[in-house]
C-alpha cells in the first residue's frame, strides 16, 4: 500500500508536469516526426495485434506511466493475486479467477491447499452435463430432449455467460436455443418463454448467493410456468439445475444437490465467467471449445503476469486509461467492438470496469482526492458510426476508444467483412487526424461552412485486432481487460474486488416493496419526492 497519497508522489508530479509540456502536440505531429512509431507502440502477443499508438503519448509518457506503475507496486500486487492473498480485504476473500483458468494444473494454494483438484472436478461435472444435453440424452420430465436453455441470472451471472454466448454463437450446437432472462421485469421472461414448450426447455438458475431477488423471482416463475404444464414437482429435477456457491438455498429452491454446479467465495461476480457459471457457454459450445476459452485467458494471465510492463497489454491499457482519465480528465471509455457477435461486450465491460473502480475511497480508507473508473460504454461498429460518433468527432468532449477487429470473418456473404474493416481503420484514422480548415478549402468547402466540417482530430484511440474470433482469442480479449481493470485499480489505490455501493439499493427496494401495496397504510417515511411517487404509483393500481 503506498506511503503518500497518490498526487503527492514524484511520479505523479512528473506526469502532471509532462502533461503540461506535452498536451498541445498532436498526433498528427508526432506520426510526423517518427517513422517508427506504429512499430514502436504495437504489442504482439500470439494472434493479438495492440496497436497504441494513436494515443497521445511519447516514450517518456510511457516511462513515466511505468514508474508511477511500479510504484505503486504493480508486479508485487499482481503476484499478491495469483498467489491467493485475500486481496479481496473488506469481504476477506482471496482473488482466484485466474486458477479457474489455470488449465496446466500448476498447483495454486490458498491457505496451504491446492484449489486445482476442485477446480477440475468441477469442469468435469459441467463436461458431463453439458455432453448429455448436446447430445440429447438428458432428457425432459416428459421424455424430451432439451431444445431451450434459459438461463436465469443477473450481472455477473448473465453477462458473462450471455456476452460469450453470443460472441460464440458461430461455434455453437444449433439446434440448441438459448434466452439470457436477468431483469426482474415481468416481460423479460415472459417473452422468453412466450412459445417455448416446457417439455423441452432447461433452466440454469445462476446465483453465486442465491439472494439475489430478481434472480429468485424469475426462477420462481419459471418454477410456476413449468409446473403450470408439467404439473407434477418431480418434473422440477429434470428442468432445473443450478449454479451457485450456496447449497442449502439451491435445495430449499427444489434443485437437486446432484445437479449443482458450484464455485467459491474467491470468485468474484464478475470474474466468474470461466466458473461454472459459463456452463451455458460449454452447453453451447462443447467441453473442448470451452477449454480453449479457458485457454486463452490463461494465455494473458501468464502474459500479465511474466511480461516486462513495456511489453505488458493490460498494465499498458490501464496505464492509458490512468493518463487520460487523470491528466486529460476524460470521464469515459467507449468499446467498440467491430463484430456483431462481440454486441454484448460493452455491457459486459460496463459491469466488469465500473463495479470492480467505481470507488471513492482509497484502500486506507480516506476518500480519494482524484478520479477513479471510468464510465464505460459502446457498441457495435458500424452502428454506433451512425448513432455517436458524430460527438467522439466532434464534440467537446474527450473519449478514449478501443477498436477491436478481426482480419477474417465467420461468415462470409460477399464483402461485408470487408467493409466493416475499411471503417474500423477509417475511423480510427479520423480520430486521430481529423480534416483541417486548408484541407476543406483545397476539396472546394464553401468558407462560411469550414467551422461546422472541421475535424481537428487529435482524438485518442486504441485499435486490438486478432486473426479471427474464435473461443481462445475470446478469452485473451476478456482477459486483457479483467487485468487492465485490475492494474488501474492497483495505481488508484482502491479495492477492486468489492461492490458495497450496491447495497443500499438493494436495501431500500425491499423497505419499499410492501409500501407499494394499495392497502398498505402506515405512514411513509421517505423524503418528500420517493413519498409522492410512491403514492402515485399506488393510486394506478
Ligand atoms: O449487483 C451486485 C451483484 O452482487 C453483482 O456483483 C453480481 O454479479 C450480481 O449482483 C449477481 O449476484 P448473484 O450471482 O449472487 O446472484
Amino acid at each position: 500500500m503506498p506511503e503518500k497519497p497518490l498526487t503527492a508522489t514524484k511520479e505523479w508530479k512528473a506526469l502532471a508536469r509532462h502533461y503540461r509540456e506535452i498536451k498541445d502536440i498532436t498526433l498528427k505531429e508526432l506520426f510526423g516526426t517518427d517513422r517508427d512509431r506504429a512499430e514502436k507502440f504495437t504489442i504482439d502477443e500470439g494472434d493479438i495485434c495492440f496497436d497504441y499508438s494513436k494515443n497521445r503519448i511519447t516514450e517518456v509518457t510511457m516511462q513515466l506511466l511505468r514508474e508511477l506503475a511500479a510504484a505503486a507496486g504493480l508486479p508485487h500486487e499482481i503476484e499478491r493475486m495469483f498467489g491467493g492473498e485475500r486481496i479481496n480485504e473488506t469481504e476477506g476473500r482471496a482473488v482466484l479467477h485466474t486458477a479457474l483458468r489455470n488449465v496446466k494444473r500448476t498447483p495454486v494454494l490458498l491457505d496451504g491447499s491446492d484449489v486445482m483438484p476442485s477446480v477440475f472436478s468441477m469442469l468435469e461435472k459441467m463436461r458431463s452435463f453439458s455432453e448429455k444435453v448436446r447430445s440429447g440424452r438428458w432428457r425432459g420430465y416428459t421424455g424430451k430432449p432439451v431444445k431451450n436453455i434459459v438461463n436465469i441470472g443477473i450481472g455477473g451471472s448473465d453477462l458473462g455467460p450471455c456476452m460469450a454466448t453470443e460472441a460464440l454463437r458461430y461455434y455453437s450446437k444449433r439446434d440448441l436455443s438459448f434466452y439470457f432472462v436477468s431483469n426482474v421485469d415481468d416481460a423479460h421472461i415472459l417473452e422468453a418463454l412466450q412459445g417455448l414448450d416446457p417439455g423441452e426447455t432447461l433452466f440454469i438458475v445462476e446465483s453465486k448467493t442465491f439472494t439475489t431477488q430478481e434472480t429468485l423471482t424469475n426462477a420462481e416463475t419459471a418454477k410456476k410456468w413449468l409446473l403450470g404444464s408439467l404439473i407434477s414437482e418431480q418434473a422440477v429435477p429434470f428442468h432445473f439445475v443450478a449454479v451457485s456457491t450456496n447449497e442449502d438455498a439451491v435445495t430449499r429452491f427444489g434443485i437437486d444437490p446432484e445437479n449443482m454446479f458450484g464455485f467459491w467465495d474467491w470468485v468474484g461476480g464478475r470474474y466468474s465467467l470461466t466458473s461454472a457459471i459459463g456452463l451455458p457457454v460449454m452447453i453451447s459450445i462443447g467441453y473442448e471449445a470451452f477449454m480453449s476459452l479457458l485457454a486463452g485467458f490463461n494465455d494473458i494471465d501468464n502474459h500479465f503476469r511474466h511480461a516486462p510492463l513495456e511489453k505488458n497489454i493490460p498494465a499498458v491499457m490501464g496505464l492509458l486509461g490512468v493518463w487520460y482519465n487523470n491528466f486529460f480528465n476524460a470521464e469515459t471509455h467507449a468499446i467498440l467492438p467491430y463484430s456483431q457477435y462481440l454486441c454484448r461486450l460493452p455491457a459486459y465491460l460496463e459491469q466488469a470496469d465500473m463495479e470492480s473502480n467505481g470507488k471513492g475511497v482509497d484502500r486506507s480508507g480516506a476518500r480519494v482526492s482524484y478520479q477513479t473508473g471510468p464510465i464505460i460504454w459502446g457498441e457495435a461498429g458500424t452502428n454506433g458510426q451512425h448513432a455517436f460518433y458524430q460527438l467522439l468527432h466532434q464534440g467537446t468532449k474527450l473519449i478514449p476508444a478501443d477498436f477491436i477487429g478481426f482480419a477474417r470473418p465467420l461468415r462470409s456473404a460477399g464483402d461485408h467483412h470487408r467493409k466493416l474493416m475499411a471503417n474500423l481503420f477509417a475511423q480510427t484514422e479520423a480520430l486521430a487526424f481529423g480534416k483541417s480548415a486548408t484541407d476543406l478549402i483545397t476539396e472546394g468547402v464553401p468558407r462560411r461552412l469550414i467551422p461546422y466540417r472541421l475535424c481537428a482530430g487529435n482524438r485518442p484511440t486504441n485499435t486490438i485486432m486478432a486473426e479471427q474470433l474464435t473461443p481462445h482469442t475470446l478469452g485473451k480479449l476478456i482477459a486483457m481487460y479483467e487485468h487492465k481493470i485490475f492494474t488501474q485499480g492497483i495505481i488508484w489505490d482502491i479495492y477492486s474486488f468489492d461492490q458495497w455501493g450496491v447495497e443500499l439499493g438493494k436495501e431500500l427496494a425491499k423497505k419499499i416493496l410492501p409500501e407499494l401495496d394499495p392497502l398498505f397504510s402506515a405512514d411513509l417515511k421517505h423524503d418528500g419526492s420517493t413519498n409522492n411517487l410512491i403514492r402515485y404509483y399506488r393510486s394506478k393500481q
